[in-house]
């Protein structure tokens, strides 16, 4: 679609990524379920390309800016740019991050291939110090699940001023509410499992860069590495970008009314959600965040069975894993032994859907009561 002025993140949702206007042509892409394709044209073969890819591609293009490639997962994604990396380079990285980064970090180190700087994200001058010699900066902000926000603005700055790659989890964000790459950053990453797809139906990631020599690398390795998504899945997950703008911003204004509730019950000790005014993390993500996004996280009186206790006794809110999809989920991290120590064993990270928010407090109060014995 051509316009004479940049289309707004809202427009580009719906509008990036449909195929060429012809006489009762599709409004949608194919899904293109073909392993092979006739020769001689600029794909070949369904590792390396596939048009249900190349329309997500450019619908996430379209709100990130760069280029973009899909893979089978937002960990095969970070997979991919760890695997850029010559041995020995250090990276320097949240010591709070996803626990499958952290891990993947962990075993890298192990295995002699990379040395880790593990840093308060949040901690600005603490990220700074690390900087030297650094070869890739890693950032995930808002954190999963601490929910720290990092100085996006300066550290990316600093970053590439120290010579270093810098690479964004933009996952817990999304592109409506902070673009890494236009703040600098060679690489933004998402598990498009999460927000992007939305409905918690799919397993998918993404890698967008503005540098065409660090898209040709990835895209080489890509082919090699066979870490490639499905034809459905990149469908669906287009599918799923179309309302992301709609579903964040019923999801947030959720999640602020729902942290705010949370912050005045008995039963709950502190909550960490950035858009509460009261969050250390207030401040700095309105500075440059067009929003706070929809995870919560919260820690419940009474320790971790108490924890335990209110996620088995929610009706309406899954207890499962993940987040970002239409429905709200919750869970204790702790049930995963990986969690990091610095989380408290008795935090519950609460994913805020687009239900109405009276029924999911409702949910959540008969929850925290029953938690309370
Ligand atoms: C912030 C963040 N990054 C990366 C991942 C990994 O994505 P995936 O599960 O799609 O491999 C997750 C998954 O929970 C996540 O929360």
């Amino acid at each position: 679609m051509s316009s004479e002025r940049e289309l707004s993140p809202e427009t580009a949702v719906v509008s990036a990524g449909r195929p060429a206007v012809t006489a009762d042509g599709n409004i949608n892409p194919a899904i293109s379920l073909n392993s092979t394709f006739h020769a001689g044209g600029p794909i070949g073969y369904g590792r390396y390309g596939n048009e249900s890819w190349s329309a997500l591609e450019s619908g996430i293009s379209a709100l990130e800016g760069g280029q973009t490639l899909l893979y089978s997962s937002g960990m095969a994604a970070i997979s991919a740019i760890f695997n850029l990396l010559p041995k020995g380079a250090v990276v320097t990285a949240s010591k709070n991050g996803y626990t499958g980064t952290m891990l993947l970090l962990a075993q890298l180190e192990e295995q002699g291939k990379i040395e880790t700087r593990l840093v308060d994200i949040s901690n600005t001058e603490e990220v700074l110090a690390a900087l030297p010699g650094t070869a890739l900066l890693w950032i995930e902000s808002p954190t999963n699940p601490a929910l720290e926000v990092a100085d996006l603005p300066t550290i990316i700055k600093a970053g590439k001023a120290a010579g270093a790659g810098v690479g964004v989890d933009n996952t817990f964000a999304t592109p409506l509410l902070q673009q890494p790459l236009s703040m600098g950053a060679d690489m933004v990453m998402h598990s498009v499992t999460k927000y992007i797809a939305g409905h918690s139906d799919l397993v998918m990631g993404s890698i967008s860069t503005n540098d065409s020599a660090l898209y040709n690398r990835l895209s080489d390795a890509r082919k090699l590495a066979g870490s490639v998504p499905g034809p459905f899945e990149a469908w669906l997950a287009l599918r799923g970008l179309r309302t992301l703008s709609v579903r964040m911003e019923r999801a947030q204004a959720n999640a602020l009314e729902l942290a705010t509730r949370l912050s005045n019950h008995p039963a709950v000790e502190r909550v960490r959600y950035p858009g509460l005014p009261t969050d250390p993390h207030h401040q700095r993500a309105k500075s440059f965040m067009k929003g706070f996004g929809a995870v919560i996280s919260f820690e419940v009186t009474g320790g971790a069975a108490a924890a335990d206790k209110a996620c088995e006794s929610s009706r309406l809110i899954t207890y499962a894993t993940s987040l970002g999809g239409v429905e709200s989920l919750w869970e204790r991290r702790h049930r995963w032994s990986a969690e990091s120590p610095i989380i408290p064993t008795n935090l519950i990270r609460l994913s805020v859907g687009i239900e109405n928010v009276d029924d999911l407090w409702a949910d959540i109060e008969q929850a925290l009561k029953k938690s309370q014995g």
